[in-house]
């Protein structure tokens, strides 16, 4: 079998499910943005509404998200013309590679799954077929377009695991070398930005306490107030960033200094040695402040106007199925499906 050689091409996708975090945007958007400009490679991002639907969703709320994370999208730096930018449920090929992938996980893979460990928790039995299946949908989110490289945090990491082992195992049942092998993209200092309350926790927009997240949607006092508050320690900052290594806390807010800084976390922590957080949390909120207002403000600016968001999801879901249709037709050709 000769090898064949993918076209390098990013993807990554967002839950329409709330309040964009500082986790979604230090873990993601961010990199997604420097992925576009300075990657040389074609970047796809999408709102994963068939995700969402895995939980319950209020349907007014659904489509209001999906909104504000694409007005969220914009406001960060994705440029809609450069990027293919849209959601998931107006590209259908998605879900349909998804059900051939139904087919090919196996379920003891699924049922190794964290995620649905945690989500599903003691209560399996009434939870969604689709919540089970959630993995397979994201594998087939990448395939459908041949993606190379999947930008995200670090949660996200046993999930392209299985979708690296789905598209071994298709290649292998059907003897062809059709899906790429994907690569993670998991880097920067921001790849799990812990909650402000509990530092084992990832920062999570599900968490019921809002004290323990920002919110991209948050105002500049609510920004200032939270990370006042934010849970520390009594000591002040060592000299090196390994010291940090029993201190969650202290070291999650090192982090997002140094994603929101451009700076690595040692530099950080050389900047601040031996300050006390009484010093550091008002410069942390200063910078995340410079930082996330004018988003705040930008994504305000482009709700206004949900008709152009609508237009420029539809777009993106036009140039999306350009990628999408003639893999999934061919999918079906190795399959052994009719298609007259
Ligand atoms: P979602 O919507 O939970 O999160 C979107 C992105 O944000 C990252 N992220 C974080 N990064 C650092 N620290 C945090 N506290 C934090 N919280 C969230 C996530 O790692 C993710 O990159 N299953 C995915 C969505 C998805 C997807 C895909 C992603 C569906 N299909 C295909 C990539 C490729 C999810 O629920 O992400």
């Amino acid at each position: 079998m000769t090898e064949v050689v993918h076209t390098p091409r990013v993807f990554s996708g967002i839950q329409p499910s709330g309040n964009l975090t500082l986790g979604n945007y230090l873990g993601a958007m961010t990199r997604f943005v420097d992925m576009q400009n300075n990657s040389g490679m074609p970047t796809i991002f999408c709102m994963v509404d068939l995700h969402a639907i895995t939980v319950w969703q209020d349907p007014a709320k659904l489509t209001n998200a999906t909104r504000e994370l694409c007005a969220g999208f914009i406001a960060a730096g994705i440029d809609p013309e450069q990027s293919i930018l849209f959601n998931q449920s107006q590209v259908p090929e998605h879900a349909q590679l998804a059900w051939i992938f139904n087919c090919v996980a196996r379920m003891g893979w699924m049922k190794r799954m964290t995620q649905w460990k945690d989500k599903a928790g003691k209560n399996q039995e009434n939870a969604s077929l689709g919540l089970f299946a959630y993995p397979a949908l994201m594998a087939a989110d990448i395939l459908i377009y041949h993606a190379t490289h999947v930008p995200v945090g670090e949660d996200q990491k046993q999930h392209l695991e299985l979708t690296r082992d789905i598209a071994i195992k298709f290649n292998n049942d059907f003897g062809v070398d059709f899906f790429p092998v994907t690569e993670p993209v998991i880097e920067g200092a921001a790849t799990r930005v812990m909650s402000l309350r509990d530092g084992s926790k990832k920062m999570s927009k599900s968490d019921p306490s809002d004290m323990s997240r920002i919110n991209l949607t948050d105002d500049a006092d609510a920004i200032a107030k939270k990370i006042r508050k934010a849970k520390t320690d009594p000591d002040p900052l060592p000299e090196t960033y390994d010291d940090l290594s029993e201190r969650p806390e202290a070291r999650n807010l090192v982090n997002i200094y140094a994603a929101m800084s451009g700076k690595t976390p040692q530099e950080v922590v050389t900047e601040f040695a031996g300050q006390q957080f009484g010093t550091f949390k008002p410069a942390l909120a200063d910078l995340a402040v410079d930082k996330l207002a004018p988003i705040s403000t930008e994504m305000s600016r482009l709700m206004q106007d949900t008709a152009e968001i609508d237009r420029i999801l539809g777009r993106g879901a036009e140039r999306a199925r350009e990628i999408a249709a003639p893999i999934l037709k061919q999918t079906y050709d190795i399959v052994g499906m009719i298609r007259s």
